[in-house]
């Protein structure tokens, strides 16, 4: 299996990319933001507890999306691997993942992170926000909440890869089809 960490913070570029990779690579593509949405739009009791963090920047909690993933894999048991793209979040949900992979005897192959400074990144969400319908993408402080949040509990992630070896940084800035080329220069050198 090939299974891929999209990492990076909001606005990275993580969904748009993951959408080339999974028709290249013929991989699952697991969001877990846009399964929140889908749970909080479908009024769900999980979606309107989501809710509440979602609207501030928040984090929801570990529990509630590592059950979300295990769902999403214990019903693609078929996959010829997976793009995980924001999540994990945690150094918790990190090492929940890494032991559902052990359950379907594989593991992480590679964690390849887009790099965008913070500027960028505000810049890009709030006009992301002029069409996405996200209310989070709207306001700059719930956009710079969010990328607190990154910087303190999701940054870790990069050293917990990287001393398995498995992290990768690109950048992040430039044309949609470099970045991807970027991406596929790993990719292709493990699949
Ligand atoms: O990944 P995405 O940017 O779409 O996530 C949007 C929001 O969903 C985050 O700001 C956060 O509130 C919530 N989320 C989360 N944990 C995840 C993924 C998303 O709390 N693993
Ligand atoms: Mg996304």
């Amino acid at each position: 299996m090939l299974n891929l960490i999209l990492f990076g913070p909001p606005g990275a570029g993580k969904g748009t990319q993951s959408e080339k990779i999974l028709v290249k690579y013929n991989l699952k593509h697991i969001s877990t933001g846009d399964l929140l949405r889908a749970e909080r739009n479908a009024g769900t009791e999980l979606g309107n507890q989501a809710n509440e963090f979602i609207s501030k920047g928040e984090l929801v909690p570990d529990a509630v999306v590592i059950g979300m993933v295990k769902n999403f894999m214990a019903d693609n048991t078929d996959a010829k691997g997976f793009i995980f793209d924001g999540f994990p979040r945690t150094i918790a949900q990190a090492e929940a993942l890494d032991s559902m992979l052990t359950d379907f005897n594989t593991e992480i192959s590679i964690v390849l992170g887009l790099e965008v400074n913070e500027d960028e990144l505000v810049t890009r969400l709030l006009l992301r926000g002029q069409t996405s319908g996200r209310a989070d993408d709207q306001s700059e402080d719930t956009i710079r909440n969010r990328f607190q949040e990154y910087l303190n509990k999701t940054l870790p992630i990069q050293n917990y890869y990287s001393a398995k070896n498995k992290y990768f940084g690109v950048e992040g800035i430039g044309e949609i089809d470099q970045i991807f080329e970027s991406l596929c220069d790993h990719l292709d050198k493990i699949s």
